[in-house]
C-alpha cells in the first residue's frame, strides 16, 4: 500500500507525450499521448498492430523513442534505465523462461529483496505446491501466475501487464483477473495492455482506446460509454387501447429520442440511460406496469466495439496541426 506521502508526492506515474516510433518505414506509434495516475489500473485498449506493445516497451526503456517524452515516476526510461527497472515489475506479452527452470530458481534470479517478499506472493498466487514444478511443465494459467509473482517481486511502483491473459481458459482467466484485483485494491499502480473488452470492463478504472499508434478516446468505462456506446432501448408490450396515442405521449418523456413499434407490436423506446428511469415511472405514473419489461442498456463493450471499430477518426496529433498550419 502507498503511503500518503508517496501518493501525493507522484499524482502521475507515467507521463507520455508524443510518443512516436517506426520500424523500417512502418509507423507503430504515432504522436501518443498517455498519463498513468497513482493508484489506477489503466487499460490500453486496441485491436492487433494497434502499438500497445510498442508503447508499453518504450515506457520501460526497452525501446527508444523516435520522438517524444517518456517519464516514469520523474525519470527518463532510457536515460535512468536502472532505476526505472528497480520501479517497475513487468509481464511482458513475449514474457519466456527456459522450460527447464523451477518456480523457486525463477524466484530467487529476479529477486532483489528479502524471501519473506517472495513467499507472500507464492502464497497468495497459490504456486506453494508449484515451487519445484519446471516451468515447461506448468499450464498456461499457472505460468502467468508466476510472471505475475516475478512481476511483483520487488515492490514496484508500477507493474505492466502484456495480455496477461492470452491463452488462458474461462476459470483461469478470472483467477487472474482476481490476482489483478487484488493489486488494485492494495494501491498499486496498473498499466494494463489488452484487447479483451471484458477484461477491461472489469478491471481498469481508466481506458485509453488506441488505432494505428493514436489515441482515439480516453476517459473512465461510464465516460466511454457516455460518449460512444449509444442509446438504451426499453421495450414492452402493450395489450390494446390507443398504441399511436401512447406513442405519442412517450415521445415527450424527458431523455427519450424516438418511439416505434417493433415487428413483434412491442413498443421500442430508445434514448438516453436516463430515459429508462423516467419511461419506468411514467408507465407506473399511469397504473400500467407491463409484464414483458425488457431493457438493452450500452455497455463498455458496445462503446468500445464502436470506437474502436472504424468509425471514429483518432484525434489529431500536435504534428498534424502543425502540418496543416505550414
Ligand atoms: N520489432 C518489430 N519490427 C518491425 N515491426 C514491428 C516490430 N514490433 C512491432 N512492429 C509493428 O508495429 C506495429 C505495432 O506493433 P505492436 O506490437 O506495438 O502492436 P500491439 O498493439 O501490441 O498489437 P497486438 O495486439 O497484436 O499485440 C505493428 O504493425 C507491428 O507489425
Ligand atoms: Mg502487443
Amino acid at each position: 500500500m502507498k503511503t500518503f506521502h508517496e501518493t501525493i508526492t507522484d499524482p502521475e506515474v507515467v507521463r507520455v507525450r508524443g510518443l512516436s516510433k517506426t520500424y523500417g518505414n512502418r509507423v507503430a506509434v504515432d504522436g501518443l499521448d498517455l498519463d498513468v495516475s497513482a493508484g489506477e489500473v489503466l487499460g490500453l485498449i486496441g485491436a492487433n498492430g494497434a502499438g500497445k506493445t510498442t508503447t508499453v516497451e518504450c515506457i520501460q526503456g526497452l525501446r527508444r523513442p523516435d520522438a517524444g517524452t517518456v517519464r516514469v515516476l520523474g525519470l527518463d526510461p532510457v536515460r535512468d534505465a536502472d532505476r526505472v527497472r528497480r520501479l517497475v515489475g513487468s509481464q511482458l506479452q513475449s514474457s519466456a523462461l527456459p522450460d527447464r527452470l523451477r518456480v523457486s530458481e525463477a524466484i530467487e534470479l529476479f529477486s532483489t529483496r528479502s524471501a519473506r517478499d517472495a513467499d507472500g506472493l507464492v502464497e497468495r498466487f497459490g504456486l506453494e505446491d508449484k515451487l519445484r514444478s519446471s516451468f515447461g511443465s506448468m499450464s498456461g494459467g499457472e505460468q502467468q501466475r508466476v510472471f505475475l509473482v516475478l512481476a511483483l517481486l520487488n515492490r514496484p511502483r508500477l507493474v505492466i501487464l502484456d495480455e496477461l491473459t492470452q491463452g488462458l481458459d474461462p476459470a483461469a482467466r478470472r483467477e487472474v483477473w482476481s490476482s489483478v484485483a487484488q493489486l488494485r485494491d492494495a494501491g498499486t499502480t496498473v498499466l494494463l495492455v489488452t484487447h479483451e473488452l471484458d477484461e477491461a470492463e472489469v478491471l481498469c478504472d481508466r481506458i485509453v482506446a488506441v488505432r494505428s499508434g493514436r489515441v482515439l478516446d480516453a476517459g473512465t468505462p461510464a465516460e466511454l460509454v457516455a460518449r460512444h456506446a449509444g442509446v438504451a432501448t426499453t421495450r414492452f408490450g402493450i395489450r390494446d387501447g390507443d398504441t399511436d396515442g401512447l406513442v405519442r405521449a412517450l415521445r415527450s418523456v424527458s431523455g427519450v429520442h424516438d418511439v416505434g413499434l417493433d415487428p413483434g407490436g412491442q413498443v421500442a423506446v430508445r434514448g438516453d440511460r436516463s430515459s429508462i428511469a423516467h419511461v419506468g415511472a411514467w408507465l407506473v405514473s399511469r397504473g400500467a406496469i407491463p409484464a414483458d419489461l425488457r431493457v438493452d442498456v450500452p455497455d463498455l463493450e458496445a462503446a468500445l466495439l464502436t470506437l474502436l471499430d472504424g468509425r471514429e477518426e483518432p484525434a489529431p496529433t500536435a504534428s498534424d496541426l502543425t502540418g496543416a498550419l505550414r
